[in-house]
């Protein structure tokens, strides 16, 4: 089993960033800057934003964190994307998800500039995507992909499983990896919640992709011996030997599924960096496009 380090990957993704923002900046341009939109006060959104901030800092881009109160309303909340479109001085802004209950996710969605949606959320993007156009890939697939390659894992010809069916990782994963591309070219199934013979399904994937949102879900009787497994899921769970108190856990169970695969990432050090570096990169061609 070899583990795929999305922490050391990513590692070097910061590093070529870092190298073209030097570039930049030498030539007498300002860098790339990007900006967040933080609403409410959920502790794990609270520090995914922080990190995606550090982030940007490590490979010297500019940033922006947003806070706006858990009480937002859905007008506020446009109103101010609406000043993020036409600020020139910002390439590329998430909004950080979920919302608070009373702001429909998809309005926001719609509102976002799509030359500066780096979380390739919105129509135009998630269209492209299908369509093999030039776009911004969201983060956890592009991550997932980016691995994959660097690791030059053999895609073509497999069966790859896709586990959950989500705008932001099973739906569009499901799409790249079914491309002609290299990674890509897989057979792809997208199973989730209704799927039948989920196990058995799950057992003849050559590659195993697990969006799910449930700890610990897939065991070791639903891979099969040499599969390559992907563990998008984390979730926090209480955990009072920890000074955070809790851990994070993913979809999949490493300790009884790890002796069984070629390939498998691990909660924290996986799919987590890869997501980050991949914002870097969207941030960065969302700079270079303009
Ligand atoms: N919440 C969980 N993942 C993401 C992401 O990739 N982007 C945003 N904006 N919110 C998220």
């Amino acid at each position: 089993m070899q583990l795929l380090d999305g922490t050391a990957c990513s590692q070097q993704i910061r590093q070529e960033i870092a190298l073209e923002v030097e570039a930049i900046v030498a030539a007498g341009k300002r860098p790339p800057h990007l900006a967040a939109v933080l609403v409410g006060d959920d502790g794990a959104s609270q520090n995914y934003v922080g990190m995606k901030v550090r982030d940007c800092e490590e490979v010297g881009f500019g940033s922006t964190t947003v806070r706006m109160k858990a009480s937002t309303t859905e007008a506020e909340l446009l109103a101010k994307i609406d000043e993020l479109n036409s600020n020139d001085a910002i390439d590329g802004f998430i909004v950080q998800l979920p919302l608070p209950s009373q702001i429909n996710e998809n309005n926001v969605i719609l509102a976002i500039d799509p030359k500066k949606d780096v979380d390739g959320f919105c129509p135009e993007n998630v269209g492209n995507l299908s369509l093999g156009l030039p776009t911004f890939v969201s983060a956890t697939p592009n991550g997932i992909m980016e691995l994959l390659r660097r690791y030059e894992i053999e895609t073509e010809g497999k069966h790859c499983v896709v586990l959950g069916r989500s705008n932001i990782v099973g739906t569009p994963i499901a799409v790249l990896m079914s491309r002609n591309t290299n990674p890509g070219n897989a057979t792809v199934t997208l199973a989730h919640s209704r799927t039948k013979n989920l196990k058995a399904l799950c057992a003849s994937a050559d590659i195993l992709i697990v969006a799910i949102g449930r700890t610990e879900f897939v065991t070791a009787d639903m891979v099969k011996d040499g599969a390559v497994v992907i563990d998008v899921g984390q979730t926090r769970v209480p955990d009072n030997t920890r000074k955070s108190g809790f851990r994070n856990v993913g979809d999949v169970d490493f300790e009884q599924v790890k002796d069984k695969c070629s390939y498998i990432t691990f909660v924290t050090g996986g799919v987590g960096p890869m997501t980050r570096a991949s914002l870097l990169q969207n941030t960065l061609k969302a700079y270079q496009r303009r």
